[in-house]
């Protein structure tokens, strides 16, 4: 199933809730939440997310880019989040952050910058829910999507069917028009995308146009 995740990084943080209000038909509200250490960028933390939380009925996927998920992860389960997604770069015990996800009542995610390989991490993939594919270096939105990065997909999509096509494979980083029937074919099926939605003038329609492309 084909989800669109429209990622708030991109809005006026000025005017969350108008901004949110301008994408009903999201499947989820994507939520970058970045600390300066394990991504040089700072974005936002706890209380605006509880504030995110009370402003919309849309779930909320959060993408944690911060160092220690295994002490900070588990708060923003609690706190009402439909998934949310840790980097394993950044988690000392994944499998514990995975089920301390779950037992909060959030579906658990892991995320994969570039650069690290999904081959050693496939036995966590049991603790899932969701894996997300990094298409760009995290950090910052506006970014190209990297294409390198497709084989990847493709081996995430084929791990996950291995285990029943149980766990979504989530795309992040540089998706678009052009971008998004790429990571589709390569089994990417959850599709962040900033930019894309909120530099448009009409978001409800960039998310319709981006779900055309993505089920093809
Ligand atoms: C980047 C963030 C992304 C970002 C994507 O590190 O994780 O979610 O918002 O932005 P676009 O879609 O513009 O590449
Ligand atoms: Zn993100």
């Amino acid at each position: 199933m084909t989800a669109i995740h429209p990622s708030i990084l991109s809005a006026d943080f000025a005017n969350l809730a108008t901004e949110l209000s301008r994408i009903p038909s999201a499947d989820a509200v994507h939520v970058d939440v970045m600390d300066n250490h394990f991504v040089p960028n700072l974005t936002l933390g706890l209380p605006v997310v509880k504030a995110i939380r009370a402003a919309t009925s849309l779930p909320l996927d959060v993408h944690l880019m911060i160092d220690d998920a295994d002490r900070w992860a588990p708060a923003y389960a609690e706190l009402g989040s439909e998934s949310v997604t840790f980097h394993v770069e950044a988690a000392a015990r994944p499998v514990q952050v995975a089920r301390d996800l779950r037992s909060h009542g959030a579906r658990a995610a892991m995320a994969m910058k570039p650069g690290t390989p999904l081959e050693p991490h496939l036995s966590l993939l049991s603790e899932l829910d969701m894996l997300l594919i990094m298409t760009v270096e995290p950090g910052f939105g506006g970014q190209s999507f990297m294409d390198e990065m497709l084989p990847k997909i493709a081996a995430a999509r084929k791990a996950s069917e291995d285990l029943g096509g149980r766990i979504a494979v989530q795309v992040d980083g540089g998706i678009n028009r052009e971008t998004i029937m790429r990571a589709a074919e390569a089994g990417a099926d959850t599709f962040v995308a900033g930019s894309a939605v909120y530099s448009a003038d009409d978001p409800e329609a960039a998310i319709a146009g981006l779900r055309r492309l993505a089920g093809c």
